[in-house]
């Protein structure tokens, strides 16, 4: 059995030490922040010892894993001190909140050859699996297009809840950087890389913040497919992630990781006409999304995350969610702020992007 200590008392800390309680292999045995009493209080609820300082808890012989749960531009730098303290990661997404600042990070890993596993958690989803299985196998005949859309909502108060939130040095971006960054992960999960993108985006809806709340972008697949992203934090109420699927031979659609269509020509072939049917079973019972409540999150899916990257620390296999996968959205979303400021597309790979310093409705 593994031992976890999580760095990042917050929202998602706190649903991660939840999530310890049914994990397999590895265990929740200390907690860690810099405001003491987010630390206490994780801690005290869980019984393990709680610090306030990351070189001392780092110093623990007992501690196997550091699991980063802190604001999204201090990922790196926690990440860096537990390579170098030889320990294995769990990271929150994204990785951190530039592709070179990510390189960083995955090449402290390679050195210290521990393990770094990130949490894209909707991976783990049933029918997600069974939708990649779908289009591996080649069921789907050429990929033709592919879409995802993040029709998400966040009130204002969410955006003045934290000094970090909306900020381009600690959240990295707005709705495609902390939203969007799910579907935009899954939509290359199912269909492949990209290889190029051509993005607006815009502030419509909020205030105090310096990055988007609504983006689309236009997107070519390496394997030629095209496709589109969308994504916004000023959508009311907020409704379910929407991925899109299409090629020659079917096409599915996936609403928050469920599928509620599902038309392949070899099963409708061997079913008949009644096919319609479990689509429409699967509409009734939508999945679990955080449309409009950012903690309104599936533990299961988390739980089986946090295993693999447990199960890769074992076997010594890479985690589904490896550094270098846990990277794509954030280059993805990185070179889509980069068309969107330049009005060009963007060609990947992207080595490096420049936050802009302060943008227009800046915060604080
Ligand atoms: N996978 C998901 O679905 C999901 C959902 C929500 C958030 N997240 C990610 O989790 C991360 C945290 O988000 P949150 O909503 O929990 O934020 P939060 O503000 O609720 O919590 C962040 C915590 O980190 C602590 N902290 C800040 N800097 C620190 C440091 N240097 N060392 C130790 N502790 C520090 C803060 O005191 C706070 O307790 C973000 O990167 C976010 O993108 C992921």
């Amino acid at each position: 059995m593994f031992n976890s200590a999580i760095v990042g008392c917050g929202g998602i800390g706190a649903m991660h030490a939840k999530c310890y309680q049914a994990t397999k292999e590895i265990r929740l045995a200390a907690v860690m922040d810099e405001i003491p009493e987010n630390a206490g209080k994780l801690g005290k609820q869980y019984n393990v010892p709680f610090f306030t300082d990351l070189k001392t808890l780092l110093k623990r012989k007992e501690i196997d894993f550091i699991d980063i749960c802190t604001p999204s531009g201090n990922h790196g730098d926690a990440a860096i001190a537990a390579a170098r303290a030889r320990k294995h990661c769990i990271c929150e997404k994204p990785l951190d909140v530039t592709p070179q600042r990510c390189d960083r990070i995955i090449r402290a890993f390679r050195k210290s050859g521990t393990v770094l596993g990130g949490i894209y958690q909707h991976r783990f989803a049933d029918d997600v699996q069974k939708a990649r299985a779908a289009v591996q196998a080649g069921r789907l005949g050429r990929i033709t297009l592919a879409t995802c859309s993040t029709p998400w909502w966040r009130t204002q108060q969410y955006y003045d809840s934290g000094q970090w939130r909306g900020t381009w040095k600690l959240d990295g971006g707005g709705a495609l950087m902390n939203q969007g960054i799910h579907a935009i992960d899954l939509m290359m999960y199912l269909v492949g890389p990209v290889k190029s993108v051509c993005g607006r985006t815009a502030m419509l809806a909020h205030e105090r913040i310096e990055v988007e709340d609504a983006a689309v972008a236009a997107v070519e697949f390496e394997c030629g497919a095209l496709g589109a992203i969308l994504g916004t934090t000023a959508a009311f109420p907020g409704d379910a992630v929407r991925h899109e699927v299409m090629g020659t031979q079917g096409m599915f659609y996936l609403h928050d990781d469920k599928a509620v269509l599902w038309k392949l020509k070899d099963e409708m072939e061997a079913a008949g006409p009644a096919e319609a049917a479990p689509a429409a079973a699967a509409a009734a019972t939508p999945g679990v999304g955080a449309a409009s409540d950012p903690m309104a999150l599936s533990t299961e899916i988390f739980v089986r995350t946090i295993d693999d990257v447990a199960r890769a620390a074992r076997t010594g296999q890479a985690p589904l969610v490896s550094g270098e996968e846990h990277k794509k959205a954030v280059e993805v979303i990185c070179a889509i702020y980069k068309s969107a400021r330049t009005g060009r597309p963007v060609r990947l790979p992207l080595a490096r992007f420049k936050p802009p310093d302060r943008a227009a409705g800046t915060k604080g």
